[in-house]
């Protein structure tokens, strides 16, 4: 049985509204709101959503590179803190810009080896070769310069920072993202080798749903800022219950003809939540949206096993967005929302 690795209990982080102090309450952005998830040993937990509905601000806390201003953060059943600094890392989407550009390769993958005063120079030179082959780069990386590289062994490299802690967590934000398919078909299966060979969880942040059913066993989706569905991976793909969920899906691009004509395209996008707010946050742009849904937030419920979603009407209003007419449940008639 797995066992829980990592715990967030209600987290919420607030960034000041535009041309406000940090200490400003008023106009404050609520990027994380009672944000609560668990990661277990040797998982990998997909987090998707559109830009802007606080991924990386979740991926930067776990990580411990941003503190909360609210909720609390378990790891192995002991509050996040210093000691578990090293057993959590995070790479960054943008590897040319996380990479020392002055530093040599061997630097840059012995530097957290050096910090954490680990070993004699020969035991790390050891290391450093060791990561660097599991990552499919050569010793001749060595002496060389980030910028020398393509942008998919940028990542390699990056990975292979963070693997010569040992992590037991990695924080992995749109790793992928910015590479062309073929390279990000090899990073995706490295991705899956080392969580086999190292027992190592993920925290697999990305938009590009495809990718993150590859390698999760479960995904989290979010929309400003709060979990909106949460499940096995298998369930939330294949029978979403939020209809934030069937938009994302029915907004990917298929390369099968059959399946072009069914695109969806979703309207609006998600805006900043700023001060207060009811109700359920995808109201503006959901199709099925009743007024009762305009002002009582709906709660996290559990829809299957495992699996929760935050919707009044948890997909009865079609399997998929925007396709066939929904029924009002018994509750919408509530005369107060109508
Ligand atoms: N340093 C910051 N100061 C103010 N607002 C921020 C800051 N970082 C992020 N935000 C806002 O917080 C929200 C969530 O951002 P982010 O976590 O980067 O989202 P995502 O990774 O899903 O694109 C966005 O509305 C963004 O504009
Ligand atoms: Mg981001």
């Amino acid at each position: 049985m797995k066992n829980k690795l990592l715990e967030l209990k209600s987290v919420s982080l607030f960034y000041p509204g535009p041309g406000r102090a940090r200490e400003s309450r008023n106009g404050m952005i609520r990027a994380l709101d009672n944000v609560s998830l668990q990661i277990q040993t040797s998982e990998a937990l997909g987090l998707v959503g559109e830009s802007g509905c606080g991924k990386t601000t979740l991926g930067k806390i776990v990580a411990g590179l941003l503190q909360p201003d609210s909720g609390r953060l378990l790891f192995l059943g002991k509050p996040h803190g210093g000691g578990c600094r090293r057993e959590i890392q995070m790479v960054f989407q943008d590897s040319q810009g996380s990479l020392n550009p002055r530093m040599k390769i061997g630097k840059l993958v012995e530097e957290g080896l050096i910090v954490g005063k680990a070993g004699k120079s020969a035991d790390r030179r050891r290391i450093v070769l060791e990561t660097l082959s599991s990552v499919g780069l050569a010793e001749d990386c060595l002496n060389r310069y980030s910028h020398e590289f393509s942008g998919g062994q940028r990542q390699r490299i990056s990975l292979a920072r963070t693997l010569v802690l040992q992590p037991k967590l990695l924080v992995l934000d749109e790793p992928v993202s910015s590479l062309d398919v073929t390279v990000q078909a090899q990073l995706i299966n490295l991705l899956a080798l080392l969580k086999r060979e190292r027992k190592i969880s993920y925290l697999f942040i990305s938009h590009n749903l495809a990718v993150v059913r590859q390698i999760c066993e479960r995904v989290a989706v979010m929309y400003m800022g709060k979990i909106v569905e949460i499940g096995p991976a298998s369930a939330v793909f294949s029978s979403p219950k939020h209809f934030y969920t069937a938009m994302l899906l029915d907004s990917q691009l298929l390369p099968e003809s059959s399946q072009k004509n069914k695109i969806i395209c979703a309207t609006g996008e998600p805006r900043p939540i700023i001060n207060g707010h009811s109700g359920c946050r995808f109201y503006t742009r959901c199709v099925h949206a009743v007024q009762y849904c305009r002002h009582v937030p709906p709660p996290l419920q559990e829809v299957g096993y495992g699996h929760r979603s935050a919707c009044h009407l948890q997909g009865n209003a079609g399997s998929r967005y925007g396709e066939s007419v929904y029924s009002e449940p018994s509750f919408c008639y509530n005369k107060n929302y109508l």
